[in-house]
């Protein structure tokens, strides 16, 4: 079942609705305003809904404040771009520098998160769809784009359909930060576990840009192969974790030979018995331990350091400036589409 309630209207008047996804075992409601999650509840132990994203009340706060990037889907280009410019046949691009004066970060300033989109309701799922006109924040071609959710039992599927009139380069994912305590528990994901099925990882310089080098996981802190508590992982800022101040935002490497719809990345909380299992086709996926967060929330809810963690699968970072990393551009006509589900369970 789907329900829709208004949402607010942004500091320019514009309506947003939310609309909730509803099968009796999970609910997830997504606001057509960057087609944004905004709430998704899973049972706990106890058999208790728990909203397990971190997220903001109204879509006045989600327009103005941009940082967080809570729950977006973010397009054209996720992650940063160093330099905001790239070279596509034979021809420069310059985009919006919007990360530390130097980088273009998720899309630009007007990213894929903070247009309205139009949206479609099947019975257990959303469609919403946007066309981004040739030259919007910078990226050639009319792209026509679709994110489509689908809630079954806990499972939120999250797939992606592309495709542009002229070559140019995408990579999209979504932003959610979970927190399986409950996203307004004002607690940390500090008693989570983590665990990445990656055996290397992107070193990235103190901007959080990637250096285009490729490290083994072995011997790091960034070795998650096997369950790991946060709190024994996070934190110190002296070693190879100083570059993101003792949080990770890094781009771990599930694959560099395409391949299906895999496992990735699981999270697991033992105090409320909530689990997390991501499963994706797309080559990376962007830890983020919210590790700059400085925001309040949902009822009102202080979010600082690891108040949540992002589990963004995406292709790698600044890739189109590297060939060794998995190619993000999209040729002209070519129908892309990709698929991530996030699982979540009690165990
Ligand atoms: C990036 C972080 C950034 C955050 C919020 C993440 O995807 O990796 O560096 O702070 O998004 O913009």
């Amino acid at each position: 079942m789907i329900t829709t309630k208004p949402f607010g209207k942004t500091p320019l008047g514009k309506e947003a609705t939310l609309y909730t996804i509803d099968n009796g075992t999970a609910r997830a409601s997504i606001t057509d305003f960057g087609a944004t999650l905004v709430n998704f509840e899973v049972k706990d132990k106890d058999g208790n809904f728990t909203d397990i994203v971190l997220g903001f009340d109204d879509v006045y706060t989600y327009d103005t404040d941009r940082g967080p990037y809570f729950g977006a889907t973010v397009g054209r280009v996720a992650n940063r771009i160093k330099g905001g410019k790239f070279t596509l046949n034979g021809k420069e691009y310059k985009l919006p520098i919007n990360n530390n004066g130097k980088h273009c970060l998720h899309g630009g300033f007007d990213g894929f998160t903070f247009r309205f989109f139009d949206v479609t309701l099947g019975e257990d799922s959303l469609s919403a769809h946007i066309v981004s006109p040739d030259g919007e924040e910078g990226f050639p071609g009319n792209l026509d784009f679709t994110v489509k959710y689908t809630l079954v039992g806990a499972d939120l599927t999250i797939e992606y359909f592309a495709k542009s009139d002229a070559d140019t380069i995408i990579n999209f994912t979504n932003h959610s930060y979970f927190n399986l305590n409950g996203g307004t528990s004002g607690k940390t994901i500090l008693n989570h576990t983590l665990k990445i099925d990656a055996d290397a990882y992107c070193e990235c310089d103190s901007d959080a840009m990637v250096t285009g080098d490729i490290h083994p996981v072995e011997n790091t802190p960034f070795d998650f192969r096997n369950e790991m508590l946060l709190s024994d992982v996070l934190g110190d800022d002296t070693g190879l974790l100083a570059p993101t101040a003792g949080g990770l935002d890094t781009n771990f490497i599930l694959w560099t030979a395409k391949r299906e719809l895999s496992y990735a990345a699981s999270i697991y909380n033992k105090e409320n018995g909530i689990a997390l299992d991501c499963y994706t086709d797309l080559p990376g996926v962007q830890v983020y331990t919210g590790t700059f967060l400085d925001t309040v929330g949902k009822k009102k809810t202080p979010h600082g350091k690891f108040a949540g963690i992002c589990l963004e699968t995406q292709g790698f970072p600044n890739s189109i400036n590297y060939r060794h990393f998995p190619s993000p551009i999209l040729k002209a006509g070519e129908e892309f589409y990709s698929k991530t589900v996030y699982k979540a369970y009690v165990k």
